[in-house]
């Protein structure tokens, strides 16, 4: 059976760039492989360590993740919080994973960038608890945006080293993967490339914005004063508008503003407006159901306990059999 496993930090609401990136593809895959999604709420204490509202911050994904799609039934929704074996695999993997490797990721050096009074050891080893995540159910594929790219090629690194040093085939290689093939990337619309909840306001679309806040935030992304040579090409903020467009409108509209552009007629207002409105068609049932599924306490709850409970299980199996591995017995 293949194994499926991803997760999102609970850092703020999930937007178009999650949901395009990485759960559109959980709602596929959970159809036919066995699935594991959980909120890695151990991981948002690398950037956010004191959070005001750690658990209604974890709630909150838990519901925008049913809300997208996803189904308790078929797939093990779960809180990474709720399987402590995370945690022992992570001291394993830590034992064989080297300063030198996990210096050179460019997300830890980007991060330390951004918040230098704070370059915890959980920073650093943030590649090593994702492969802990990823291998402690022996996963095949992770459906994961772009961005995730590198840490998964560290989790593959590890995997192979715990069976070369141990001399097992113990653990699956994990692939990240796309059902277009390549990772996506989805840009912001400030003109900095990408989508994500902590690179200032109005650069994200969230499941949960209305429609007024989404014309809005939409109306107001950058553009250039427009195209002076037929069929020149596109600066990348306007590439970008053209991005968004191409995964929540049709081909025809892509089409007709494309060819507006390349004819120098294009009016940036009107592909707004038409980005707008097709970001709410797609938004505004996912955003009903969050806000019905919000209510609903005592769902949330039982399926955060029933995923634990399956997680648990399959997780402990791991450690019993990565503690043999290694060598720890009991007396
Ligand atoms: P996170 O919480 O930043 O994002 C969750 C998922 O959304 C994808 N994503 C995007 N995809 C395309 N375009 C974007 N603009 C965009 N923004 C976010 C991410 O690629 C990701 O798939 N380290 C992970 C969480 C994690 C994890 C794991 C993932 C922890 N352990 C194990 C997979 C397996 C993260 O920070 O994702």
């Amino acid at each position: 059976m293949n194994i499926v496993l991803s997760g999102i930090r609970p850092t703020g609401n999930l937007h178009l760039g999650n949901y395009f990136g990485a759960v559109k593809n959980f709602v596929k895959m959970q159809e036919e492989n066995q699935c594991f999604f959980f909120i890695a709420d151990y991981h948002s204490l690398t950037t956010h360590p004191t959070p005001a509202d750690l658990h209604g911050n974890v709630k909150q994904v838990l519901v925008e993740y049913l809300a997208a799609g996803l189904d308790p039934e078929k797939a093990t929704l779960y809180v990474q919080s709720d399987v402590p074996e995370i945690a022992e695999l992570y001291l394993f993997l830590n034992m064989n994973a080297y300063l030198g490797e996990l210096e050179r990721v460019t997300t830890f050096k980007e991060k330390a960038r951004k918040q230098p009074d704070n370059v915890n050891a959980g920073l650093l080893t943030y590649p090593s608890l994702m492969a802990a995540d990823i291998l402690i159910h022996r996963s095949h594929q992770v459906p994961v945006g772009k961005d995730q790219e590198q840490h998964l090629e560290m989790s593959r690194t590890f995997a192979r080293r715990f069976n070369r040093m141990y001399d097992v085939e113990y653990f699956p290689i994990p692939q990240a993967y796309n059902f277009g093939a390549d990772l996506v990337k989805i840009p912001g619309l400030d003109g900095s490339g990408k989508m994500g909840k902590s690179e200032g306001e109005g650069n994200a679309i969230f499941l949960i914005d209305d429609a007024k806040t989404i014309r809005k935030k939409v109306m107001k992304a950058v553009t250039d004063t427009g195209p002076t040579a037929l069929n020149q090409a596109k600066p990348d903020m306007i590439e970008n508008l053209f991005s968004l467009l191409k995964v929540v409108s049709t081909p025809e509209a892509v089409q007709y503003f494309d060819d507006q552009y390349n004819q120098c007629t294009i009016r940036y207002g009107d592909l707004k407006k038409q980005l707008a409105e097709d970001m709410i068609v797609f938004t505004e049932p996912i955003r009903q159901r969050i806000l019905d599924l919000a209510a609903d306490e005592a769902y949330i709850s039982k399926v955060a306990r029933m995923g634990a409970e399956k997680a648990r299980e399959s997780a402990a199996k791991t450690i019993r059999e990565v503690r043999e591995i290694i060598g720890f017995r009991h007396f």
